[in-house]
């Protein structure tokens, strides 16, 4: 898999910048929203990607480390020389850190993570008690694992065309065009699939709601909140359509946890 983010890393880079539309109009807000306090706070961005979330973070006084598996995404963070520490790691194969951390924060990267399980686990031991970890993920329900599945726009003549898992932006200046509907399915299979990113293919794994609260209950977190961010209304103007689709389906789902002290559930 890393291989896959490395051949895809200069694109991702090229496109994600500081932030794609996603995550400017829908992640971020969502991270502020539970952040709020940033000032010296020492913050884990796990599966970092081009380090866009670091840079953000650290302009407003975090102490941050990104880390990704992907040597050539680690190269694209450090290519910004704006001081935030990064490193080249498995994260569900090693913590970082010992139970020293305020926050660990997976931004759209525990999908990617064939021993998800493993990735919250770690994140458990680089969590001082109290810190917290913020995972925001593909909603499991509304992300179908096959590009048959997904949206399907329908035209007057009764034909329609799949877009997939993209949420394509849909021309209203198709007089044919009359709507469309979001298909999901196969909800309980296990599967690795392949998405496309900017070209390049990489794999993700499809997880119900139950595999991710089961692994944060297992590693000893408590769950303090669950969000289905909607994209903020700024982000209207620049993908009309877009904007549209994702205040009717949510494309995210925001899990928050804290490391408190452990108790046994039944
Ligand atoms: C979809 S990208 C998201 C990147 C970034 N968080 C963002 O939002 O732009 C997923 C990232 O997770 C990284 N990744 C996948 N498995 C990983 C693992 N086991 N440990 C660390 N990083 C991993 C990939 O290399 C890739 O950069």
């Amino acid at each position: 898999m890393k291989e896959q983010w490395n051949e895809t890393a200069r694109e991702w880079d090229k496109n994600m910048g500081s932030g794609d539309w996603f995550q400017r109009y829908i992640l971020y807000p969502a991270i502020e929203e539970r952040i709020k306090d940033k000032r010296g706070k020492k913050i884990l961005d796990a599966g970092c990607g081009n380090g866009h979330l670091c840079r953000y973070l650290a302009a407003r006084g975090a102490v941050v480390t990104g880390t990704d598996s992907s040597k050539e995404m680690i190269k694209a963070c450090e290519s910004y020389r704006t001081g935030e520490r990064y490193v080249v790691s498995d994260i569900t194969r090693e913590a970082l850190f010992s139970e020293e951390l305020d926050w660990v924060i997976f931004n759209n990267s525990l999908q990617d993570m064939e021993h998800f399980e493993r990735g919250i686990a770690n994140a458990y031991a680089m969590l001082a008690e109290g810190g917290r970890m913020l995972i925001l993920v593909k909603h499991p329900c509304f992300h179908p694992d096959s590009q048959d599945l997904g949206w399907r726009i329908r035209f007057e003549d009764g034909t329609t065309t799949d877009t997939g898992q993209g949420l394509t932006e849909i021309s209203r200046s198709d007089k044919r065009y009359t709507g469309e509907v979001f298909r999901t399915d196969r909800y309980f299979e296990k599967s690795g699939h392949t998405r496309v990113w900017f070209g390049h293919a990489t794999t993700s794994y499809s997880r119900t709601l139950e595999e991710y609260f089961g692994a944060i209950f297992e590693s000893g977190f408590i769950l303090t909140g669950v969000y289905e961010p909607r994209p903020l209304p700024e982000g209207e103007r620049e993908k009309p359509d877009l904007y549209r689709l994702l205040l009717r389906i949510p494309n995210y789902i925001v899990l928050e946890a804290v490391k408190g002290k452990k108790y046994e559930c039944k």
